[in-house]
């Protein structure tokens, strides 16, 4: 965390007592910016009861209150209320029309994510402290011609978790450990600190990115809406990487219609990233908002896989999910139950995603390293010398054996185009069948438990809010074939409007961590 964040406390502590998460506004009615979707926020900009520069200022006295507790930011952008500055006088000079939904919208990026400014692209990782990225990454690009904020960079798990396995979801040398904000404990990872963030109201909006669950599982641990969109529809240049066939970078937000917002707005051909030019063809014409509406489960057939996916093994989730289950029926779903990947036994038992992921890493991160126009360490040999060589710093009691194994690996070699090809096979023959087979629009499993069957075959998911149990937060996950984003977003909105389960999480402060103990 940015020292002169974490020693401000004091400083922010009788804010602490007589905040009340309303701003003072010059109109009769407060506007409250606590859990504001784009929508509340841009109409408060057009009604002049906030301006962009009043957000960044709300934004950042949160996160001085709680991020020294949950750690979901690791650095904010130093020139976050100049764009906020910029934000309002555009606003001032344009029509409200001529400027999109984002603009003058606070977004936090996960730290593997690069901007050409004056923050830090680390992956939390101090070996990558002072390293300079060529350009923004696609996505940013993409936000700023938006005209979004930059407000910072969120915590992960460090290096996607791709460093050891060793140490615990949501942590990183820079970032230290995130926590989840209704619990205080697990966030999961590895987009630890976006989720973290947004629930917590330190920011409207995140990117986090995913290989395997990673914005899935985060999303539905913390209580906001993650969408994983089709490997390739956004651009993964300037993303430090850990598998191309994998990897994908997506919203996290604490709603549907925010998070389709952002999708639209990052989804787009990259000619640094020349898988976007074929996924392109699955961006709709006149983006992902035309697909929220309320009816939006009306006639989708739903498949329901509940072997393997552990459906509600305790009374109190499989009661919880009968219900989900009757809502989407009763909002004209039509539910294929107890469905079965034929192959899932041979996809659960095989070890191919971890040989080709540990190969994918280590061409990948060189690639990445190499395109760097300054960096510490240019190779993976190199961040694993430095983390030996800073034993302290990178807290090596926690090890780096997923790094030192991928170092290992040389290319694609017999046994690696072996696990490619059966990856290619369990999808076609697994997920894709079922899908077809059954006509289905998407499947419905609880949590994030569908994760790795999206990851291995490149597919989308959607995690919403479900509910709490004993105060924890979980999630249901709807996931489809390659883009089928429309339809997704379609289900996932319904869902939502039908259930609005989501609660924003206590207001978290160092005092009470202390007496917490
Ligand atoms: C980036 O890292 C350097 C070196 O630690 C630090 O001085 C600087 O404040 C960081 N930038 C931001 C925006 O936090
Ligand atoms: C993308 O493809 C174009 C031609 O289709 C090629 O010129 C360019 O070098 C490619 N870019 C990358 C980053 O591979
Ligand atoms: C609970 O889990 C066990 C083992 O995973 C399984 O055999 C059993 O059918 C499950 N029960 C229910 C009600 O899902
Ligand atoms: C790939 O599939 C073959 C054939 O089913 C199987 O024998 C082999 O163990 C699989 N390899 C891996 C790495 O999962």
């Amino acid at each position: 965390m940015d020292s002169t964040l974490a020693c401000s406390f004091f400083q922010f502590f009788t804010l602490v007592v007589t905040f009340s998460f309303t701003l003072p506004t010059s109109s009769a009615t407060e506007f409250s910016v606590k859990e504001a979707t784009v929508q509340d926020l841009q109409l408060a900009f057009q009604t002049k009861q906030l301006t962009s520069r009043q957000l960044v200022e709300f934004y950042l006295n949160q996160i001085n209150i709680q991020n020294p507790v949950l750690k979901g930011v690791l650095e904010v952008n130093p020139d976050a209320l100049a764009e906020a500055d910029k934000a309002d006088q555009e606003r001032r000079e344009k029509t409200p029309s001529s400027l999109s939904r984002l603009h003058g919208i606070p977004i936090l990026v996960k730290d593997n994510i690069a901007t050409k400014d004056k923050l830090n692209t680390t992956a939390g990782s101090f070996a990558l402290l002072g390293s300079v990225v060529p350009r923004d990454a696609g996505v940013v690009t993409k936000l700023r011609e938006a005209g979004a904020i930059i407000l910072g960079k969120a915590t992960l798990s460090e290096w996607s978790h791709f460093r050891t396995f060793g140490a615990p979801n949501g942590w990183s040398a820079r970032g230290g450990l995130g926590k989840n904000p209704y619990t205080l404990g697990e966030p999961c990872g590895s987009s630890s600190g976006s989720a973290i963030s947004v629930a917590a109201n330190l920011v409207t909006l995140s990117l986090g990115t995913e290989t395997d669950g990673s914005i899935l599982c985060p999303s539905n641990m913390n209580s906001v809406v993650g969408i994983k969109p089709t490997v390739g529809l956004t651009s993964r240049a300037g993303v430090v990487p850990v598998s191309p066939r994998q990897d994908t970078v997506g919203p996290i937000c604490r709603t549907v219609s925010d998070a389709a917002y952002v999708l639209e707005t990052i989804a787009a051909i990259d000619t640094f990233n020349n898988a976007t030019i074929e996924a392109s063809k699955y961006i709709p014409k006149g983006g992902y908002a035309q697909f929220l509406k309320k009816n939006g489960l009306r006639g989708k057939r739903l498949g329901v896989v509940r072997h393997y996916y552990n459906f509600g093994n305790d009374t109190f989730m499989h009661e919880t999910f009968k219900l989900h289950l009757n809502t989407l029926r009763q909002r004209g779903a039509v539910l294929v139950d107890n469905l079965k990947i034929d192959n899932i036994d041979e996809i659960i038992s095989g070890q191919s995603e971890q040989i080709a992921l540990k190969f994918e890493f280590k061409l990948s991160v060189n690639a990445y390293l190499k395109d760097l126009v300054a960096s510490p360490v240019k190779s993976l040999a190199d961040v694993i010398a430095f983390n030996k060589k800073h034993p302290k710093l990178e807290k090596m009691e926690y090890g780096q054996d997923v790094m030192v194994q991928a170092e290992k690996t040389n290319g694609i070699g017999k046994a690696e185009k072996q696990a490619l090809l059966n990856m290619t096979r369990w999808s076609e023959n697994g997920f894709e069948k079922l899908m077809k087979i059954n006509k289905l629009d998407a499947v419905v499993t609880p949590f994030w438990s569908f994760s790795h069957i999206l990851a291995i075959g490149g597919y989308p998911g959607v995690s919403v809010p479900a509910g709490y149990e004993k105060g924890v937060p979980f999630g249901i996950c709807f996931g489809g074939l390659k883009g089928s984003e429309p339809k997704l977003i379609e289900i996932a909105y319904s869902f939502e409007q039908a259930t609005l389960i989501r609660k924003s999480p206590p207001l978290r402060r160092k005092l009470e961590v202390t007496s917490f103990k």
